[in-house]
């Protein structure tokens, strides 16, 4: 009996974690997606669809949709037959402001929120979610509240239209109709249910368990009366990575019983880390990540020295038998930033044949993310504290669908 209890709990144990808070693969492997599309019940994003985008906005795939970095969703179909028939929607995505510098995986839903924003030409509004920064990560409010302008200025930097988008810090904006969808939303939930969608226990505080109605109510129109007055009915389409789904999940499961539309979801994997691609990049250790602020020479240490190679072990051998493309940093941060697609399957065969060699891939690399790294830097310098207060100011958006 023993016996068989602790084996229960061991395999427990050792299964892929994924939430807002965690992520780990079983047994220190992989994220296993296909897995996680059945657990938390998402669709698939498939080649139709892609193809279905690419038609509707007449324009090439954005490169994260073309190789699959966006791989899930939630009635993102819906959103495109309604979208064909001629009704608009609107996007929502958010930050939580724990650091000042984020990392190359966080850019990751800014760069394809912008080109959906472009592509669908469709407002946007970004949730800056310093109350829940505050309450996990041991920030005071004031500190959670100055970062959340910092990452703004972030944000902004990826090349958001003004015209079409909305900045929020949850400190400034909570209140009125937002602040009443929060209440709907929170008498449908039990606490059982948040313990079993975020795994609360009873050791938790209860501000952490009061949080998911904020990151929740941004999916509804009318928790921005300033700009949704009269569209009440507007569907929403949320990108992000796949471990926010829960909120969205308990959302989901919410909306219809407060006569909402639910939202849909677009869902990327994860950014690894440089040492492998067992999870998310960690905060508490700079060499997991490449930050937006890393200068050129952090970039290349960082990469030469952590990024875990799928080369073999000597030369002699690596011609032999070749890289494991499988478990490649080098060449899985290429699949994200390299656009050209050419250029990127000639090195998946070189390399991938034993031709090339893993020094002359992390050198393209370096130069890759030292341009972006760089480009970004000088869009952040260009961004003023009145650039951010146009983005943050509740303001309408009279030409938000043009
Ligand atoms: P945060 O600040 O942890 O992350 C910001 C966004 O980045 C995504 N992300 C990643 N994407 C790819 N690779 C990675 N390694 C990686 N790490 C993080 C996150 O999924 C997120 O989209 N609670 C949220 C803030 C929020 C939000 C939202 C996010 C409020 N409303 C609506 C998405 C949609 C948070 O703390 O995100």
């Amino acid at each position: 009996m023993e016996v068989e209890k602790k084996e229960e709990v061991e395999s427990e144990s050792s299964e892929q974690v994924v939430n807002p808070w965690e992520v780990s693969a079983k047994d220190g492997g992989k994220i296993d997606y296909d897995k996680l599309i059945d657990k938390f019940g998402c669709q698939r994003l498939d080649q139709s669809m892609v193809d279905r985008v690419q038609r509707l906005t007449s324009r090439p795939p954005h490169v994260f949709l073309r190789r699959g970095v966006f791989f899930a969703h939630r009635d993102f179909n819906e959103i495109l037959d309604a979208y064909e028939r001629g009704d608009k929607f609107y996007l929502y995505t958010g930050r939580g402001p724990s650091s000042e510098a984020l990392h190359l995986g966080h850019l990751i839903p800014f760069m394809f929120t912008k080109y959906l924003q472009e592509a669908f030409k469709v407002p946007l509004v970004i949730q800056l979610t310093d109350d829940e920064k505050c309450m996990w990560k041991n920030l005071s409010v004031e500190e959670s509240h100055r970062l959340a302008r910092e990452n703004a200025k972030d944000i902004i930097a990826c090349g958001f239209d003004v015209s079409r988008t909305f900045i929020f810090s949850d400190f400034d904006y909570v209140g009125g109709a937002f602040y009443k969808n929060m209440v709907k939303v929170a008498k449908c939930v039990t606490l059982n249910k948040a313990m079993g969608i975020f795994g609360f226990t009873g050791e938790d505080h209860i501000g952490k368990i009061s949080f998911p109605p904020v990151q929740a109510v941004p999916s509804f129109p009318s928790s921005f009366p300033h700009l949704f007055t009269g569209e009440e009915n507007l569907r929403c389409l949320i990108p992000c990575a796949i471990d926010q789904d829960p909120y969205f999940r308990m959302t989901r499961d919410v909306a219809p019983r407060i006569g909402y539309n639910k939202p849909a979801l677009i869902e990327s994997s994860f950014f690894p880390a440089l040492q492998g691609e067992n999870g998310k990049m960690s905060a508490s250790d700079p060499n997991s990540a490449i930050y937006v602020t890393d200068t050129a020479k952090d970039i290349k240490n960082k990469i030469n020295r952590y990024a875990f190679s799928g080369g073999q072990d000597s030369i002699e051998k690596h011609r032999q038998l070749g890289a494991n493309l499988e478990v490649d940093i080098p060449v899985k941060y290429l699949t994200f930033f390299l656009e050209d697609d050419s250029e990127l399957e000639h090195i998946k065969k070189e390399y991938g044949a034993g031709r090339m060699l893993t020094g002359e891939v992390k050198k393209r690399l370096i130069e890759v993310l030292t341009e972006m790294v760089e480009r970004h830097r000088r869009a952040r310098a260009a961004v003023t504290d009145e650039m951010v207060d146009a983005f943050m100011a509740v303001r309408p958006l009279p030409s938000m669908f043009n």
